[in-house]
């Protein structure tokens, strides 16, 4: 089956390419032509593991293509999929205008009947807006179907997700929508829920908002248990094994970031907002995290008295490991909230430095993880990057100024650090 992707940011670059692996012919359309020129010349914008194996081998394969011409995509498809970005503006609400742009050039490029899917986040009634903008620019009076396909690809392992999904959500507004759809997705082995397209623009930001609510929880819980002796790690495991609650996303630590967790709860709350409630739970949701990055400076704090002139070495700055992006980085809040004390900071990560050096240039950037070690006072773990729990700690310890240690990310056993020497703190435990 033919389809056009618009869009070829992370979600769209993914989805087009795991569509085309699983046997459809897929046009990517950017507007952007530097990104269509590294692309079109094998190269690759965005860090996702396994993604350059696959482009290439499903471009090899004639099955994908780029251009950025959105007329070309449109018309040779019949599956439009609108996967451009919808950034926060200043005050949390989704930019739609992307999307405004792209419905209007569908709606002024098609010919014949077209399947419009939503592919990127965006807010419950947005459907009806895509539907009212191509109307308006149908220029030769096609026909046409709205629908909603939200994408729950997580960066790191989105091949994986996309090919092996929980569920596929299909918001559909006409039976013969829902059955090219589920024609689509044939080759997905996972189960498909069919709504009408409210729903299913709901089911994307209910289940970001809800997973966001588990790691606040989590973090909450973890004061309590620094109050009261117990362990966090272990509270959440006794919780999680009850299947209700589930194991996933119960793993307290520097607070979450990323682009789609903190920008999905804003709108979120907004969205709410606007519809006449006032989702109280979600904001609590985004100030427990917004403390929880801090009191990993506050932990460092604690332990070396002043911050005022400290050195402090950083050990990850991506949001997350696996993936290079700085989007929202906890790492960039706790260090801000650092220097602003004071302190200085040097710091590594395996992949996202690049990026890093774009938005924090005031910071000293190290070779590994033991040029990090060199000379601080303490080192405080951001980001859970494997070849971190692989360190020579003995190696690590000698080279410190003082051998203090704030695990944002529980890596290691407390006891074990002790053991070794080091003034030791996780999250919780
Ligand atoms: C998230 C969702 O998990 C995806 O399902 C969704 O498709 C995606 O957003 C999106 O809307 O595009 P992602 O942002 O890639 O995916 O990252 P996650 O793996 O969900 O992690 C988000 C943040 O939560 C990270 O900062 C991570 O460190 C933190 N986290 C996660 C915790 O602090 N504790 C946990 O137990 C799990």
């Amino acid at each position: 089956m033919r389809i056009c992707m618009i869009g070829t940011g992370y979600v769209g670059l993914v989805s087009g390419t795991c569509f085309a692996e699983i046997g459809h012919e897929v046009i990517c359309v950017d507007n952007d032509k530097n990104k269509i020129d590294v692309l079109q010349s094998g190269g690759m914008p965005i860090y996702e593991p396994g993604l350059d194996e696959l482009v290439k081998k499903n471009v090899k394969a004639g099955r994908l293509s780029f251009t950025t011409n959105t007329g070309e995509g449109v018309d040779k498809s019949l599956f439009v999929f609108i996967a451009v970005g919808t950034p926060p503006k200043d005050n949390g609400d989704p930019d739609l205008s992307s999307i405004e742009q792209v419905a209007i050039e569908i709606g002024a490029a098609m010919r014949d009947y077209k399947i419009i899917i939503e592919k990127s986040t965006v807010p419950v009634q947005t459907g009806q807006w895509v539907r009212m903008v191509v109307e308006r620019f149908n220029k030769h009076g096609s026909e046409f179907d709205v629908a909603s396909n939200p994408e729950f690809l997580r960066e790191g392992s989105a091949i994986n997700d996309f090919l092996y999904p929980d569920r596929i959500v299909l918001g559909v507004e006409s039976k013969r929508a829902e059955q090219k759809l589920l024609e689509l997705y044939d080759p997905v082995d996972a189960p498909k829920i069919v709504t009408d397209i409210a729903s299913a623009e709901l089911i994307k930001h209910a289940s970001n908002s809800f997973l966001s609510t588990k790691i606040s929880f989590i973090n909450a819980l973890s004061v309590i248990c620094e109050k009261s002796g117990g362990d966090v790690t272990k509270v959440a495991e006794g919780m999680g094994l009850d299947k209700r609650i589930g194991c996933d996303f119960l793993n307290a630590g520097a607070g979450f970031g990323g682009f789609c967790f903190p920008k999905d709860l804003k709108a979120f709350i907004g969205i709410s907002a606007k519809l006449g409630y006032d989702f109280r739970l979600l904001k609590e949701v985004e100030n427990i995290n917004e403390e929880q990055m801090l009191r990993v400076v506050k932990k460092t704090e604690e332990l070396v008295w002043n911050l005022r002139d400290k050195k402090i070495g950083i050990l990850g700055l991506a949001f997350k490991p696996k993936t290079d992006d700085m989007r929202f980085a906890p790492s960039i809040t706790i260090i801000n909230a650092l220097m602003n004390e004071g302190a200085t900071v040097k710091a590594y990560d395996p992949v996202a430095m690049e990026r890093a050096k774009k938005v924090m240039p005031d910071i000293e950037y190290c070779d590994n993880a033991y040029d990090v070690a060199k000379g601080v006072d303490a080192i405080v773990l951001v980001t859970e990057w494997d070849e971190f729990a692989k360190m020579d700690l003995q190696k690590v310890k000698e080279m410190m100024r003082q051998p203090v240690f704030v695990d944002g990310r529980n890596v290691f056993e407390p006891a074990e650090m002790q053991k070794l020497g080091f003034i030791y703190v996780g999250i919780g435990r």
